[in-house]
């Protein structure tokens, strides 16, 4: 079954919503971990909303597991994650008006500047992941630029209102996957999977990491970081 990143975003922003010093993500990156947690996400945004440098560049000394950087494509983002060394970056589209992230990255239409991005990145030392929709050309351009990791957009299967369209939006995920293995891509996936959409995710055939934040973060203020993220490994393999 596939690993589980967890996305810690969501303490950060119960931080910053009085621009204090706690909850601190680096605290809820340590009791993720000790409840089986294979992965720390977080999300550098532009405007600073939830994580900090700060945040990275501890968290980069602290967690034991893999540090998995989303960010923008951007100059400012691509010098941070130069110095600070994560152990992989999940490149995602990013406006700052959005209240999360909302498509995914357009590889096909931005080629050139992408394989810019993703050549910079690796000759850094560092993979990377292209966060995008479960379309064959943008699978194919992630490829044509040799990008390592696609991590597909899950929003649209998360947010299905029937059984029909959810399993439309599943037989398209498959389709991806498939499609990104046939070119030598790995693959992953998140957003909006919740402890009751999480498994057919990750019964798809080859899917190797589940970035999850948003519900894990809202089970945790009510049962602790580490209950949520031992029910959601459970969720993951079948038996929650
Ligand atoms: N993967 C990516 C690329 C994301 O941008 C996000 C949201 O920050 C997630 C996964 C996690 O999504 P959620 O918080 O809905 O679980």
């Amino acid at each position: 079954m596939p690993t589980l990143g967890v996305n810690i975003d969501h303490v950060a922003t119960i931080r910053q919503a009085r621009q204090t010093v706690e909850p601190d993500p680096v605290a809820a990156a340590v009791l993720a971990e000790l409840a089986g947690a294979d992965g720390i996400t977080v999300h550098l945004r532009e405007d600073r909303r939830h994580i900090q440098e700060r945040d990275v560049r501890i968290l980069r000394q602290t967690v034991r597991t893999h540090l998995n950087l989303e960010m923008a494509p951007t100059d400012e983002m691509l010098a941070i994650a130069l110095e600070i060394q994560p152990d992989y970056i999940t490149l995602v589209p990013e406006r700052r008006e959005e209240v999360t992230t909302e498509g995914g990255l357009d590889v096909a239409g931005n080629l050139p500047q992408m394989r810019e991005v993703v050549a910079e990145l690796q000759g850094g030392g560092i993979p990377v992941s292209m966060f995008i929709d479960a379309e064959k050309a943008q699978i194919q351009a992630c490829a044509q630029i040799k990008a390592q990791f696609i991590e597909l957009h899950t929003g649209s299967y998360a947010g299905a209102e029937d059984e029909a369209t959810r399993h439309k939006e599943l037989t398209v995920l498959a389709d991806g996957c498939k499609i990104a293995i046939t070119t030598g891509l790995r693959v992953n996936a998140g957003h909006g999977l919740t402890y009751g959409n999480i498994y057919p995710v990750a019964c798809l055939k080859g899917m190797e990491e589940l970035n999850i934040g948003h519900t894990i973060v809202s089970r945790a203020v009510l049962v602790g970081m580490e209950r949520a993220v031992r029910e959601m490994k459970l969720a993951i393999n079948g038996k929650f």
